[in-house]
Order: C-alpha cells, then structure tokens, then sequence
C-alpha cells in the first residue's frame, strides 16, 4: 500500500531525513480549522455545479465535523508520513466516510487549498489585532485624560526642549496605533481574495462556481489570475510589514517607560506584574516587559525581511519555498498578539509620578523659546528675539537658576520691553496653554483629543 498521497509514482521512498524536512505538519496543523471551512465550501460548490452527489456532500460534512472536533479536543493523531494539514485532514476523511472522502479533492490542488488558508487564517489574526490596538488607543487615551495638565519636559535629542503634557506625549502613540490599524484595514481587503479554483496553477477544467465559494467563506473577491492565485504572498508580506511597524511603535514607546522608571529620571513607576527582581541584586524592580518587547520587536522585522526574500527569486507558480512562509508568519502574529494584550493592561496600569515630571520640566530652561515669542511679540525680529534669549541662558547657567528666577529688572537687561507680564509665559503652565491650536500640548486640546478616542466604537 503506497505511504503518500503522492507515492504510486516513484521507485524508492524518502529518507526520514528528506520526510523530516519536507514535511510541515508540525506548524501547519495550525491552519487545521480553516482547512476544514475551506473544504467544505468547495464540496458545496462541487455539489451545486453536480459535480458531488448530495450523499457524497453529506458524508464529507458529517466526516469534516468529526475531524473538526477530534482535532479541538486534541484527540486527532497528526502524522508526520502525511506531510501536511491538508494530507492528514483528507485521510483521516477516507478511512472516516470511504469514497466519498476521495472525491473532495476534485478540481482542487493543494497549491489553491494552502493559499486559501493562508488568507483565511491572517484574515482573523488582523481582525484581532484591530481589536486590540483599539483598546490600547482607550488605554492611551483613559491615561491621558487623567494626565492632560500634568506637566513634564519634551525632549528633542534626549535634551530638555519644552514643556509638554503627559497627556499629549502619550496621546502621540495613539495616534502611531491608530494609523497601525488602518494599515491592516487596508491590507484586509487585499487579503480577503479567494484563490481557491486556481487549482494548481492553470485553473480546472470541472465547470466550478468561485463565486459561490467566496461568499461562503466571506471572501470579498476572487483572485483573478490562477498563476497569481497560488504562488504571490505579498498579503502575508504586507501583513508582516504592518506588524512590523506596530512594533516598532511598541518598542519606541517601551524604550521610553523603560528610561522613564530608570531611578535617574522616575518618571512613572510600572505595575510589580510587569516587572522581574534579579537573582543577586535584592533592591532591583527591572522593567521586563517593555525590554521584552523592543527585542522582541527584533524577531518581527526579521520575519518580514525573510518572507521577502523567500518571495524574490521565485519563479510562477507555486514552488515548495512558499512552505517555509508559516512558521514567521505564525510567530509573527502571535508576537504582536500577546505584547498588544499585555500592553493594553500594562498602560493602564502606569503610575506617574507628576512631581519628578514638574522638577524636570523646570530645569534645562524649557520655556526659552516661549520668552523668545513674548520678545517677537514686543516687536522683535526672531533671529534677534533668539540671541537676546541666549544671552539670557547664559546668564542663568552662571547663576544656576532657571528663567523664571531672574527678576523683573534682571531681565530687563537684556531688553527693555520685557514687563511684568512676562512672568506668564515663563511659567510651564502658561507655556504649555499657549500651545492650543489644533494638535498642540494645551490641556485643553489634549482633553479634546483624548476624548473623540474614548468615544470612537469599540470593535472588540
Ligand atoms: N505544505 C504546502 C505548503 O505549505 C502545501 C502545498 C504543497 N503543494 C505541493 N504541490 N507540494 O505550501
């Protein structure tokens, strides 16, 4: 009796070695669920156009069903001499309902079939990730409500720059979320075409209906070259690039809580359930999560970078090269999907320590550039307004006291038309107020902004 689904032509079986490494059962299992969806919209249509009689339909519905089950319950036997998902799948199928189980792969290859998973399977992993970078931008948005008048220094080159809220600085990463999801939107639509009918590459010759299998698998359109069909994965490429950039966004901002809970800046404190002691230093709090997260964040680009070059050199239509498109694939999603989870509850959960912020804000002469605008609006050129303020830093660093310590006539110095109102500028919280036009760090705006997030629907 021939061992593959394949074997009745050759004279030698494979080595173990060549069945250990030809084979991707052991990650593609994962696509067992939509395998199943996938055959039994196929066996609909095969039935619709007469080519699968209704007891033969039934059968495989009633087989698929038991299959599906047996795998959920962990009770399937996954065999490696099978080689994949779909070769396990069908024969457990036929030695299930017999004959009827051998003719479902009719006008099918599984070239069409693992392109079909393929895209069923990212299709619900963008779905999720969608939801959940949705509650991140409520988790942003819930912390910056609450911290839209709280004050701490902006930085420019990692120097003090000027003031800004808490609240608008953590309202920026919403904004990198909120773009991050309608990249997979977008990418969505390109994934949700139905390859199946490509067959293996040059279509089928049974008189199928690719339209009645989409809408049975909720696909918006159909891929309209059976040669593309099988063989482009630039939807999972896409689908890694955009996970790619949410992380990149998630490292940004755990490098961020990781410098801001450094004992020399104590910014924020993070949650003990997201933070790890050391084995030798008994005082450590170390900031696990977020350092996890930005080398993590290493292993998803590095996923993109190889299903790239896993498509480049690829001639039409499908090659085996495009098996080895799973295992990052996988890996990818899951990475994104559990560092959005614990972000979620991680942001939540930031203790702000306002005072430290404040403390910071009022060194490093943050409201420079405001006393230069005050000046601008006495009347003085920028570029002058500019180098009468430098004057005046320096005078401060030689004192080593901040802008707002210098009195009224200490100012005056360095230009007479500086008065008393000057003191309202000078101030974070008159810097920070002034900055109210649309997008800027004014509470005001931040409140406004945080709250069109808080009010978006929710699509978990
Ligand atoms: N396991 C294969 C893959 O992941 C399925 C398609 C194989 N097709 C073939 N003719 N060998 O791409």
């Amino acid at each position: 009796k021939k061992s593959q689904a394949w074997s009745a032509r050759f004279s030698e079986p494979v080595s173990d070695l060549v069945k250990r490494y030809t084979a991707s059962v052991s990650f593609d299992k994962r696509m067992a669920q939509v395998d199943i969806q996938g055959s039994i919209a196929h066996a609909t249509m095969l039935r619709t156009v007469g080519v699968l009689g209704q007891d033969d339909l039934s059968s495989i519905e009633r087989g698929m069903a038991q299959i599906s089950t047996e795998i959920a319950e962990g009770r399937f036997e996954w065999l490696l001499d099978l080689e994949d998902v779909h070769l396990n799948i069908e024969k457990r199928l036929v030695d299930l309902i017999g004959d009827a189980g051998k003719r479902l792969h009719t006008g099918r290859s599984r070239n069409d079939q693992v392109a079909t998973d393929i895209r069923l399977w990212v299709r619900t992993e963008i779905d999720h990730q969608i939801a959940l970078l949705g509650q991140i931008r409520r988790a942003l948005a819930t912390v910056a409500l609450e911290h839209a008048e709280t004050i701490m220094p902006g930085f420019t080159h990692m120097q003090v720059a000027q003031p800004v809220t808490f609240g608008h600085h953590l309202l920026a990463y919403a904004e990198m979320f909120g773009r991050d999801g309608s990249r997979l939107t977008d990418c969505r639509k390109r994934v949700n075409q139905l390859p199946l009918g490509a067959a293996a590459l040059a279509g089928t010759s049974y008189p199928i209906d690719r339209q009645q299998v989409a809408d049975l698998l909720g696909f918006e359109g159909i891929c309209a070259n059976s040669l593309d069909a099988v063989s482009d994965r630039d939807f999972a490429i896409e689908f890694c690039a955009a996970a790619a950039l949410i992380m990149t966004h998630i490292s940004r901002l755990s490098e961020e809580l990781v410098i801001w809970m450094s004992p020399r800046v104590g910014f924020i404190d993070l949650a003990d359930r997201f933070c790890t002691g050391s084995s030798i230093m008994p005082q450590k709090k170390n900031p696990d999560v977020p350092e996890l997260a930005r080398g993590k964040t290493g292993r998803v680009n590095g996923h993109l970078v190889a299903l790239l070059t896993l498509m480049k050199g690829q001639p039409l239509a499908y090659n085996k090269d495009n098996q080895e498109d799973k295992e990052g694939l996988f890996d990818t999603a899951d990475t994104v999907r559990d560092t959005l989870t614990i972000f979620v509850d991680l942001i939540s959960g930031i203790k702000v320590k306002a005072d430290a912020m404040r403390a910071a804000a009022l060194q490093g002469y943050a409201t420079a550039t405001d006393l230069a605008d005050y000046l601008v609006k006495k009347g003085l050129p920028f570029r002058d307004a500019h180098e009468t303020v430098a004057h005046a830093v320096r005078h401060c660093e030689q004192k080593a006291c901040d802008l707002a310590d210098l009195s009224l006539a200490d100012l005056k110095q360095f230009n007479a038309s500086i008065d008393q109102d000057v003191f309202t500028v000078l101030t974070l919280e008159g810097s920070v107020a002034a900055r109210s036009h649309i997008g800027g760090t004014a509470p005001v705006r931040v409140r406004e902004a945080a709250q069109k997030i808080l009010a978006e629907p929710s699509s978990s």
